[in-house]
């Protein structure tokens, strides 16, 4: 998903120097060129074999496809119950369940997702996202009528769901009823840690402390970290506000807008900021969660700063010490860490229940010689001082755009899931695209964002200088997405292999093979220079030779994203979200099967896939 929200500041070359830009333009040729002509700076040979047949796409069919050998299988789609004993209703095909019911079933558009292992790979738990719904499939009557009632369950069918799953003689299924099912949604309570908790723009009517905040939503993409917690991204929750005729600058800097897209502001007042205006602040937090206990209350984490967060990953330094990357998926926002101030504490989740809440954030600059920095967002140091509008600390955090705009970041091209190499700590990023780059009043092209009106996107990928906690890096181009068959040379890409656009999702597996998930939107898909890539699919890439196969497509109009394996890499669970969406994301109630009856022939469902290869072998080989 994605929105429209953009930084107003000029970009950093601008900033910096008037007459770089012009120099820019020529390295930026230059680059691309050398771009074109195969992958920059990629070592030749040595990586993880890509084992199996690729396949072709097909936009015509409704379902999910997979290479000879392997078995793809739903397991966990929207609305089966979660499995809370004695409070599992089933799901009804006319979506007439109740707002109490939808919180006790897995919610809509399935999105990140982690496997925690109970029992090595025949066992484990899955903590997985739903980022939004679609109110004319979630609702037996569509958009009409809206209630408190409907504002209930839509917030019921967002959040986060925690079911058990366990390998039967008839393969995986979910464990029903189990004692870690749970959903957390748009109203479960959670605490806040960090420099934000209990500041004055954080506290509300209903929370005069600033230390409870009700729910968690556009819940995106997901990390694991080291000490077995989720760490869960709120991404485009600024659309849920209702900002009236006018929206206040700093308000404007996060998208708010009159109604924004939903209607819960009529219902619940508190996604009116005209009445609660500190409400939109918590909101856009990384939020971590223990999958593992049941009982346990989400906390939003202040310290890595609030963005259109797309999800979080864990590095850790040589010293054992907590190093989280983050995006922001919006046209010209940024990519950040953040460094722990204390090392991981042996323990699990209790024994590093404060461990993301003191330390540094940082904003990447990318160079265009092919160096980086990264910029601390320190409260009281260069602009980010009370005369600029960071009164302390708190407010460095809240207003991250506004303190990254200043320290003149480099505007990416929409970031979204970033992966980290197992063994070397290198960190690759899709930049899933960006049809405003370089268009008249918009920010130009720059090195990391190469291309005007990119509508194919590209994945970048930098090395630390040093540590993971340091200061420097160098970067370059995994590969820029495309089509050789465009027509438009700058849409062409230089994948060396299957073509494919707009990556989303990106993970590698346990043998060190990069797993690439494309989000190409439902206007797109079916019409122009997209229709030949057919439908959203799931790639394999080397990461060593650049070559990148087909392995997966999805059924009409689907995302495919949500990618994690058992530990013996035997099994691999992904999520198909919003099979059949139509253009406008509100599907019409009277003909909810317009697009997609996947999976099963009735209206369409986001669901958990599980993959396994027939003979029981490692994914991928
Ligand atoms: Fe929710 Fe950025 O995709
Ligand atoms: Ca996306
Ligand atoms: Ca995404």
């Amino acid at each position: 998903m994605e929105d429209s929200n953009r930084s107003t500041n000029p970009t950093i070359h601008e900033l910096s120097d008037p007459g770089r830009r012009i120099v820019l333009r020529g390295s930026v040729a230059t680059a691309l060129g050398s771009l074109l002509a195969g992958c920059a700076g990629a070592p030749a040979a040595g990586g993880p074999k890509l084992g199996f047949q690729g396949i072709s796409t097909d936009s015509s069919r409704d379902g999910l496809r997979v290479p000879p050998g392997y078995v793809a299988r739903v397991i966990a789609p929207w609305g089966d119950p979660v499995g809370i004993a004695g409070a599992m209703p089933a799901w009804r095909a006319d979506a007439g369940g109740s707002a109490a019911e939808q919180a006790l079933q897995l919610g809509m558009h399935h999105d990140g997702m982690h496997f925690y292992a109970l029992d090595g790979s025949r066992r484990g738990l899955l903590a997985m996202n739903h980022e939004y719904v679609d109110d004319g499939l979630l609702h037996a009557d569509g958009t009409a009528n809206w209630s408190a009632e409907k504002v209930r369950k839509s917030q019921a069918a967002h959040g986060v769901s925690v079911i058990e799953v366990a390998l039967q003689r008839d393969g995986w299924q979910p464990v029903r009823p189990s004692a870690y099912a749970r959903r957390i949604t748009g109203a479960t309570p959670c605490a806040i840690g960090g420099p934000a908790a209990g500041h004055p723009l954080m506290r509300t009517a209903a929370d005069p402390q600033g230390r409870t905040i009700l729910g968690t939503m556009n819940n995106c993409a997901a990390g694991k970290t080291p000490w077995g917690t989720y760490l869960t991204g709120e991404e485009n929750w600024a659309g849920y506000f209702d900002g009236g005729d006018n929206p206040t600058a700093d308000q404007r800097r996060w998208g708010l807008e009159r109604k924004g897209w939903s209607n819960w502001a009529a219902f619940d007042e508190r996604f009116d900021t005209r009445k609660h205006p500190n409400e939109f602040h918590r909101f856009g937090w990384i939020v971590e969660i223990d999958p593992l206990d049941p009982k346990s209350t989400p906390v939003k984490r202040t310290a890595l700063g609030r963005a259109a967060h797309e999800g979080a990953w864990v590095s850790v330094t040589k010293d054992g010490r907590a190093v989280v990357y983050s995006g922001e998926d919006a046209r010209f926002e940024y990519i950040y860490k953040f460094v722990s101030r204390n090392r991981i504490a042996p323990g699990g989740a209790k024994a590093n229940a404060t461990l993301l809440d003191q330390g540094t954030l940082f904003v990447a600059r990318f160079d265009a010689d092919g160096t980086g920095r990264w910029l601390p967002l320190l409260h009281g140091q260069g602009p980010l001082v009370p005369a600029n509008g960071f009164a302390d600390p708190a407010e460095v955090m809240i207003k991250t755009r506004q303190a990254s705009d200043r320290l003149g970041a480099t505007k990416m091209d929409r970031p979204e899931w970033l992966a980290i190499a197992p063994g070397s700590g290198e960190v690759y990023c899709t930049l899933t695209n960006n049809s405003r780059r370089g268009t008249p009043g918009q920010p130009d092209v720059d090195a990391a964002n190469p291309r005007a009106n990119n509508t194919m996107g590209q994945i970048i990928r930098w090395k630390e200088g040093g540590d993971a906690d340091a200061e420097t890096f160098t970067w370059n181009h995994l590969l820029l997405a495309g089509d050789p068959a465009n027509e438009r040379p700058e849409a062409k890409g230089n994948i060396k292999g299957d073509p494919f656009a707009c990556p989303d999702g990106l993970a590698f597996d346990p043998r060190g093979v990069l797993w690439i998930q494309c989000d190409v939107g439902p206007a797109a898909l079916n019409k122009g220079e997209m229709a030949r890539l057919g439908n959203n699919q799931m790639l394999a890439c080397d990461p060593a030779t650049g070559e990148v196969r087909r392995f997966l497509t999805g059924p009409a109009n689907c995302e495919i994203t949500g990618l994690t394996w058992t530990p013996d890499g035997r099994t691999m669970f992904l999520n198909v979200q919003h099979p059949g969406e139509t253009p406008s994301e509100r599907s019409d109630p009277a003909e909810p099967t317009k697009f997609s009856s996947w999976p099963g022939g009735s209206r369409p469902r986001s669901a958990t896939v599980v993959v396994r290869k027939a003979d029981g072998g490692v994914i991928g080989t």
